[in-house]
Order: structure tokens, then C-alpha cells, then sequence
């Protein structure tokens, strides 16, 4: 398969299920431990080698960009202060110069829609797609396991990243069919957005990685509404799987909803556990909680 370079992060969504604190800050922002969820979602792609940063937004989130642009007030206080480690921290996190760009959804017709709207930057090449209300957590990030995962493939090939879910939870997500393996990947035989709980055809859903070829964006350009009255990517999809290979990959590490309120937290709880400046302070904070301590 040809190198990815470049990534799409859709981060036009209104976050209502986190109001009022999505309010007047994108939902993106919510921080998990001490980085912005945005921000861990980059890092994975970054550690995949990513090159490119492409981000769809809308109005209210113009923070994203200043979150990804450098802060010289900032900088300046922590320079007289002489504290190296947070000016090399966000030296560490910033994209470099011209590897981010944004555009904007105008209207919140959907995710296919929001994919579709990075089409020119993407251009006709193979590019990777993180929905940052996901997070994985493994030593080896999601999309990089992808990428490893895509080296022998064809230039034409997609893959998606899956996960088991238990059933009466199915009918929130994209689920697939898969068939044959090949390697460590399946061949994704069907894709149905949030199917009825007897339409199911695995127990496997799509966690919300992608690596797509570009003939997504004229099967995008269609506009069809689907599921939820929403133009889905899923269905863009299907009708790509009619002309192209698509693979599944049962990612190795743990996911988090960050989309829903319990996911959130327990991401928030699992990254501390696994921060060893302040993990063992969580755990008897924790324990105290829980009447344990
Ligand atoms: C989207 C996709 C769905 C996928 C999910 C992962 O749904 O449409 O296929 O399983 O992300 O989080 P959404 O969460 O936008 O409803």
C-alpha cells in the first residue's frame, strides 16, 4: 500500500451529550488527564507518521486551531521562569509549520459529510480518518497497528478498525460482517449503520479508525441520507467495498467511548492508572472513594 500521510479529524460535532460544559468549548477540548482529547488523538497519528493534519471544524471551534498554534504570551512566562520542561512539552506537541490545516463544515449533515469536506486537502491519496470521540489505549497506538497491518495490501486497498461489543449495545455503532482472514486482518463482507438489534451480522464495530482510499469522496459527493437522516460514511462504504478490498483489524489495546459520559471517565481514570507521576496518588484516591482506603 502506498505510505499514509495524511490524516482527517472530523471535530465539527455540537457535543451536546457533554452540556453545559460543551457550552462554549468544543468537546474535543475536554481534557483526559492533562491533555485535550484532541490532542491524544494527533499523537496517535503522529506516532503512525502521519505528516499531515487535516482538520474538519465548525463555528465555536476556533480553539482547536489555537490549541495547535504556538502561544508566545505563553511561552514568554514560562521562558522568564525558567520552566524548560512545560516550554518543551509544548514545543513537543505542536504540529510544525504548514502540517495543519482546517476547513470548515458549514452544515451538521453528518460524518460522510464532514469527510467529504476534506477532500481537497486530501487530494487522490490513501489518508487515514481518527474520530477523536475514541481513544485506544495499547503501547502500540491503533492507527499505527492499522498501518503495520496495511504494508502488504494493494494500492487500492481500506481498512477499518473493530472491536467487539456486547449486543444490546450493537445498535449504537457501525457493525460489520467479516469473512475470510488474511494475516491478522479479516475481509469486511458487510458494513450496516446502527442496525436494529436482530440486523446485526457480527457482534464487531467499527471503533472509528479508518484508512481509506480517495474514491470515498465520490461516493460522498452522492449526499445520500441514511441512518439518522445523516449522509453516513458507512454507506459510502458499502458502495466503495463493491469496487474495492476492505479489511477489518481487531485492534490490539482498550477503547473509551469519550462520546458518552461514562466512557469519558473511565478513560480519564485509565490514563492516570497508567501516568506514573500521579498513579499511585489515583489509586488511593480511588480506593478512598470506594470505602476501601
Ligand atoms: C460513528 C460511525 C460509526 C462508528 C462510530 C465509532 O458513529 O458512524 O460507524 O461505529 O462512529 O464511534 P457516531 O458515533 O458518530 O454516531
Amino acid at each position: 500500500m502506498k505510505p499514509i500521510r495524511k490524516a482527517v479529524f472530523p471535530v465539527a460535532g455540537l457535543g451536546t451529550r457533554f452540556l453545559p460544559a460543551t457550552k462554549a468549548m468544543p468537546k474535543e477540548m475536554l481534557p483526559v488527564v492533562d491533555r485535550p482529547l484532541i490532542q491524544h488523538v494527533v499523537d496517535e497519528a503522529r506516532e503512525a507518521g502521519i505528516e499531515h493534519f487535516i482538520f474538519v471544524t465548525g463555528r465555536n471551534k476556533a480553539v482547536i486551531e489555537d490549541h495547535f498554534d504556538r502561544q508566545f504570551e505563553l511561552e514568554h512566562a514560562l521562558t522568564e521562569r525558567q520552566r524548560c520542561d512545560d516550554l518543551e512539552l509544548l514545543a513537543r506537541d505542536l504540529p510544525g509549520p504548514g502540517t495543519a490545516s482546517f476547513t470548515r463544515q458549514q452544515l451538521p449533515l453528518g460524518l460522510g459529510h464532514a469527510v467529504w469536506c476534506a477532500r481537497e486537502l486530501v487530494g487522490r491519496e490513501p489518508f487515514a480518518l481518527l474520530l477523536p470521540d475514541v481513544l485506544v489505549q495499547h503501547n502500540r497506538g491503533c492507527l499505527a497497528q492499522m498501518i503495520d497491518a496495511a504494508r502488504d495490501l494493494g494500492d487500492n486497498a481500506n481498512i477499518i478498525a473493530v472491536e467487539q461489543m456486547p449486543a444490546d449495545r450493537l445498535d449504537m455503532y457501525g457493525v460489520v460482517g467479516i469473512g475470510e482472514r488474511r494475516g491478522g486482518l479479516f475481509s469486511v463482507t458487510q458494513m450496516v449503520e446502527k442496525p436494529a438489534r436482530d440486523r446485526a451480522p457480527s457482534n464487531l464495530i467499527i471503533t472509528g479508525r479508518y484508512i481509506l482510499q480517495p474514491d470515498i469522496f465520490d461516493s460522498l459527493a452522492a449526499e445520500k441520507r441514511g441512518a439518522g437522516g445523516e449522509i453516513q460514511l458507512t454507506d459510502a462504504m458499502i458502495e466503495l467495498a463493491r469496487s474495492e478490498p476492505f479489511y477489518a483489524l481487531e485492534f490490539e489495546g482498550r477503547s473509551f467511548d469519550c462520546g458518552s459520559k461514562v466512557g469519558f471517565l473511565a478513560a480519564n481514570i485509565a490514563y492516570a492508572l497508567d501516568r506514573s507521576d500521579i498513579a499511585p496518588a489515583v489509586r488511593a484516591e480511588l480506593k478512598r472513594l470506594l470505602g476501601e482506603g
